[in-house]
């Protein structure tokens, strides 16, 4: 059997406390056992995995990346979006936000996998690794780079190509801010 190289996984965060003060009401849950959610009274949605509003981000780490992260030193290209409405927990789950803030078992993805990436490099002293980071972020129809906030907006373009075009990168970036 082919394994299909794209996996899916839905995490449900769980109320702020703002919502629960204007008695927003839980409309999805996770059915336990199963990789399954259920959105308002019946419609259930399959995934290949589950986290419910309790999971934690190390569980998400650990199930969904750190697996990518070592076939990376192994050569392999993976690639982790976050994709979901405002709100949602984007930049919570990717840990995006002021990450040297944040305490210790909070972090998420990026932390994580750059410590592991780190500390895989420094396992194999014997190979030469080349590591570039690249952080953008997509606003609208503006692009900014995030390690380089000196640079106007004006500077970075996203391209077309002659048909309109803007090309995988720039269309999965814009998921991701
Ligand atoms: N798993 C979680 N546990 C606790 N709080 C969470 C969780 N996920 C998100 N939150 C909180 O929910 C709020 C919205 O999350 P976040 O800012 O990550 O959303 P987003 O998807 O990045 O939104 P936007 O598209 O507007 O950037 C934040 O206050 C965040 O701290
Ligand atoms: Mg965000």
């Amino acid at each position: 059997v082919e394994e299909i190289p794209v996996k899916v996984a839905v995490r449900i965060r769980p109320l702020l406390c703002k919502e629960v003060l204007h008695n927003h009401q839980v409309c999805v849950r996770v059915i336990s056992n199963s990789q399954q959610i259920i959105t308002g009274r019946d419609r259930v949605f399959t995934f290949d995995f589950v986290f419910g509003k309790n999971s934690t981000q190390d569980e998400v780490y650990n199930t969904c990346v750190k697996p990518l992260v070592l076939s990376l030193i192994e050569g392999y290209n993976a690639t982790v979006f976050a994709y979901g409405q405002t709100g949602s927990g984007k930049t919570y789950t990717i840990g995006g936000g002021y990450i040297a803030s944040v305490v210790e078992g909070q972090k998420g993805i990026i932390p994580r996998a750059i410590q592991e990436i780190f500390q895989s490099i420094s396992e194999h002293p014997s190979i030469d690794f080349n590591v570039k980071v690249s952080y953008i972020e997509v606003y609208k129809e503006d692009l900014r780079d995030l390690l380089e906030l000196e640079t106007s907006m004006k500077d970075l373009h996203i391209r077309e190509d002659e048909k309109g075009n803007t090309g995988k990168v720039a269309r999965l970036i814009s998921c991701l801010h």
